[in-house]
């Protein structure tokens, strides 16, 4: 394919035909700033992109997150990137999020393996009770699922807007330290063509007890973005979250959920420690 006006020869001092090269995939496009790689991707995907185009950007002005959110991309702090999956238009949509959830955790784990990042469903990525990262799919035609990934790498507590504060996380704030974004984005990229390459129609029971190894959710009790609450109680092979409302299993598909009891507890006060080293 041939460059695009704005697009960079170089990232992470290599070509980026290097990286396509390296990642095994058929093309990358970086860029300093773009509104948002998913916008970018999407087109490409409908002017008939391959499957695991990549798309990513040093900043994002018009970053997007889950129900119609902002999603923060400041220049050279995280890894803003989308890579398009295409696969049997039968996959259930709710799967590819919790995959691609799947290759997050395993690919930062590979990279500091004392951190335990776990997965809240439907697309965040956890640790220590706080987001580090999130996942945003969109169908772009029969079978074309733009999968966007936003990590947070090198943000300290200071860096997050007031109201992320306690509840935002970077890899560094973890305590992984220098981790570059061309690391992360090959890590990812591998661990996502190992599950998402093609997305299989369902989660099998391998795939299903990584997934309730890493998530967060089970045991607590949730509200879904329609006011149900209950308690979680797994995450089906089709991706649904499963929900015991009065003793029937709710199947949820659409929407976020939160925790609403104190099993959150765990999480870290980064402010405080931070605070407690230099009193
Ligand atoms: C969420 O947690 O709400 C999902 C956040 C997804 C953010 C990523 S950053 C790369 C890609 N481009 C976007 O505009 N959003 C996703």
């Amino acid at each position: 394919m041939t460059r695009v006006p704005g697009s960079l020869d170089r990232w992470e001092g290599r070509p980026v035909e290097e990286w396509a090269r390296r990642w095994g995939v058929p093309h990358v496009e970086a860029y300093d700033e773009l509104p948002s790689t998913n916008e970018r991707l999407r087109v490409l995907a409908e002017a008939g992109a391959a499957h695991f185009t990549v798309v990513t950007a040093d900043c994002q002005t018009a970053g997007k997150g889950r129900g119609g959110k902002r999603w923060d991309s400041p220049r050279g702090m995280g890894l803003w990137i989308s890579f398009l999956v295409r696969g049997d238009p039968e996959v259930p949509p709710t799967l590819v999020p919790i995959l691609v959830g799947l290759a997050a955790t395993r690919a930062l784990e590979r990279l500091c393996p004392s951190l335990r990042p776990g997965i809240k469903w439907p697309n965040d990525i956890e640790v220590e009770g706080r987001k580090l990262g999130g996942i945003l799919c969109e169908g772009a035609g029969p079978g074309a699922v733009v999968v966007g990934v936003g990590l947070n790498l090198h943000q300290g507590i200071e860096d997050f807007d007031p109201g992320l504060k306690g509840r935002a996380a970077s890899m560094e704030m973890a305590g992984c330290r220098g981790v570059s974004r061309s690391k992360v984005a090959g890590e990812l990229l591998s661990a996502a063509r190992s599950l998402v390459d093609p997305p299989p129609p369902l989660l099998d029971e391998r795939l299903r007890q990584e997934v309730r190894d890493r998530d967060i959710l089970t045991g607590r009790v949730v509200r879904t973005e329609v006011g149900v609450v209950g308690r979680a109680i797994g995450i089906a092979a089709d991706g649904a979250l499963l929900v015991e409302v009065e003793g029937r299993v709710q199947e949820i598909r659409a929407g976020g959920v939160m925790a609403v009891d104190s099993g959150g507890s765990a999480r870290m006060e980064y402010g405080k420690h931070r605070r407690a080293r230099t009193e």
